[in-house]
């Protein structure tokens, strides 16, 4: 976030990744072989369910420490909660499906703090142990590497149409399900090989973190939107405008950043852009490495990645999005 650039320049040189980068988490060395990596979120109900919105709060929280390369070892519960309106049963289901989800990931949660808000609101503040080499980066892509998408496109659209009631509860549960579904396997699977760039899809939408990890590598990447995993329904609430505010001020900003096939629709680049919540990981992964990844996921049961495109030589950090 822009305001974020004029605080704290800090020069500790233990600090290995911090605000001046644009990657998923922070990263702070404690040893020549230990670093913690740090990150926090939280936001509003996405879904009815409280259970389930604990459940994708805190899978949304672990994210990006995957997204790094980084084991999640604990975690800080932070909640927002109108106790003067909801019954407390309604938080505690939250809590319940955080630490449901926590616990799958083997991660404890060792406290947390709660406010009185107007709506409620949770999420983590999650630490990482990594090793300070084996930090997967932005900043790490290469030209000629394949691009894996590891979660289906779609989640702000469908979430969206979720809260103006317009979608059945076979829908609902699909998009569930993709949201609280851990990053963890894809994440271990890449580092098991080796991979030194990937970040993970979020409120950024999938051209807007692709841009942001081309711009910080110096790289261009070419994009296939046939190849695409996207949720099935998406397209007809595209085509109705049910369309988050956050993916059309995505859209906007990556205009100048993306070259578009003249075939590829003005619904298409709205999916594209779409601000996901809990979203999949973009790995970035070398020729000679992507047979053993693609092996892994599976083996991981990684449900629904795809190689999307590759990262091009392009000193103007272009994206090019074809059929
Ligand atoms: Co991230
Ligand atoms: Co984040």
């Amino acid at each position: 976030m822009q305001v974020l650039h004029h605080l704290n320049k800090v020069d500790d040189p233990n600090v290995l990744v911090g605000f001046n980068a644009v990657d998923d988490c922070g990263v702070y060395k404690l040893t020549d072989d230990l670093a913690l990596v740090q990150t926090v979120d939280y936001f509003p109900p996405v879904v009815d369910d409280p259970y389930d919105f604990g459940a994708i709060a805190c899978a949304n929280s672990l994210s990006d420490i995957y997204a790094m390369g980084g084991k999640p070892i604990s975690a800080l519960n932070i909640v927002g909660f109108p106790s003067n309106k909801l019954p407390l049963e309604v938080l505690e289901e939250i809590l319940k499906g955080g630490s449901f989800k926590a616990k799958e990931a083997e991660v404890s949660i060792i406290g947390g703090h709660t406010i009185k808000t107007k709506e409620p609101l949770y999420g983590m503040s999650v630490t990482g142990v990594i090793h300070p080499q084996k930090i997967v980066k932005n900043s790490g892509a290469e030209v000629g590497d394949a691009l894996i998408l590891t979660k289906p496109l779609g989640i702000g659209i469908i979430t969206t149409a979720l809260k103006q009631g317009k979608i059945s509860s076979d829908v609902e549960k699909n998009v569930t399900e993709i949201m609280t579904t851990l990053n963890k396997n894809a994440s271990e699977a890449m580092v098991e090989v080796g991979i030194k760039a990937c970040t993970d899809i979020t409120g950024f939408g999938l051209l807007g973190h692709l841009w942001e990890l081309c711009s910080s590598s110096g790289v261009g990447a070419k994009i296939y939107l046939s190849r695409i995993p996207t949720i099935k329904e998406v397209w007809d609430f595209a085509s109705k405008k049910i369309i988050p505010g956050g993916t059309l001020a995505n859209l906007k900003f990556v205009e100048d950043k993306v070259v578009w096939e003249e075939r590829i629709s003005e619904d298409a680049k709205i999916v594209l852009t779409d601000a996901q919540t809990s979203g999949g990981l973009l790995i970035c992964c070398p020729e000679d490495k992507k047979e053993r990844l693609l092996d892994l996921l599976k083996e991981k049961n990684v449900s629904n990645y795809n190689i999307i495109g590759k990262i091009l030589e392009d000193k103007r950090c272009k994206i090019k999005v074809e059929m």
